[in-house]
């Protein structure tokens, strides 16, 4: 599949490898065509590189692993006609570290930067997932060792249902794939990553993962 990951940062390069690494066509975006980071992942990995708008074009589905305070100029940029009908994969989370640390959340008007993401785009078919954990957990769930969850909220069945199958590509275990319902639920989940920020802090390290025990 065709796919346009948006965002050079750690995630972004991480998804987009895993990604070419199945076989997909991926194309990294950035802000510039030319960004230096994009031009190296994309020799390393095979893949191709441009600005936002080339790689939401590129995509049949997009990823948005770009920051939460940031996405809605993303995919601004990315532009709405290249958005139209496709599944989009957010993973951002609306974090504020410009006071230090520990970063602040931002809770946008809309609910969530899913949802923000959804009314600035309807035709967009808006997925949320991978924000809870390390983004080296998102593409290899097994180096955390027993059953663990990665959440999935989106209004569209169908967007849901390709999500998963490229969760279940990277590794996810269909049982651990846990459906929030709606995209209203990104409420409840953007928020978890604070938790998920102390957690770290407390424990030293980024290997570890939510599990839903009933
Ligand atoms: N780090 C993790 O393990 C982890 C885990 C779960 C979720 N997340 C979430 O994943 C997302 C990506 O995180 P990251 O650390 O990989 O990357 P990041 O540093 O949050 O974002 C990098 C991307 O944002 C773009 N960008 C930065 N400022 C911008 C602006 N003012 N306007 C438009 N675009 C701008 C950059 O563009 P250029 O390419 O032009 O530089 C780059 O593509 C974040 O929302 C983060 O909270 C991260």
């Amino acid at each position: 599949m065709k796919i346009g990951v948006l965002g050079t940062g750690e995630v972004g390069r991480r998804l987009a490898a895993r990604l070419a690494g199945l076989g997909h066509d991926v194309m990294l975006g950035s802000r510039t065509a030319d960004n230096p980071v994009a031009a190296e992942w994309a020799r390393e990995h095979g893949g191709h590189h441009g600005a936002f708008a080339e790689a939401a074009a590129h995509g049949e589905l997009v990823v948005n692993a770009t920051g939460g305070l940031v996405a809605l100029d993303v995919l601004t940029a990315a532009g709405t006609a290249n958005l139209d009908g496709k599944v989009v994969m957010d993973v951002s989370n609306p974090l504020d570290f410009s006071q230090g640390f520990p970063p602040r959340l931002v809770v946008p008007e809309a609910g969530s930067v899913a949802e923000q993401l959804q009314q600035a785009f309807p035709r967009a078919r808006v997925v949320k997932t991978l924000n809870t954990m390390n983004n080296t957990l998102m593409t290899d769930p097994a180096r955390v060792s027993g059953p663990h969850n990665v959440f999935v909220c989106g209004d569209d069945e169908a967007a849901k249902t390709e999500v998963a199958d490229l969760l279940k590509s990277f590794g996810w275990p269909e049982q651990q794939i846990l459906d929030l319902g709606g995209l209203s639920a990104a409420r409840s989940v953007e928020p978890v990553v604070l938790l998920w920020v102390t957690l770290s802090s407390v424990l030293h390290t980024a290997d570890f993962n939510f599990a839903i025990l009933r």
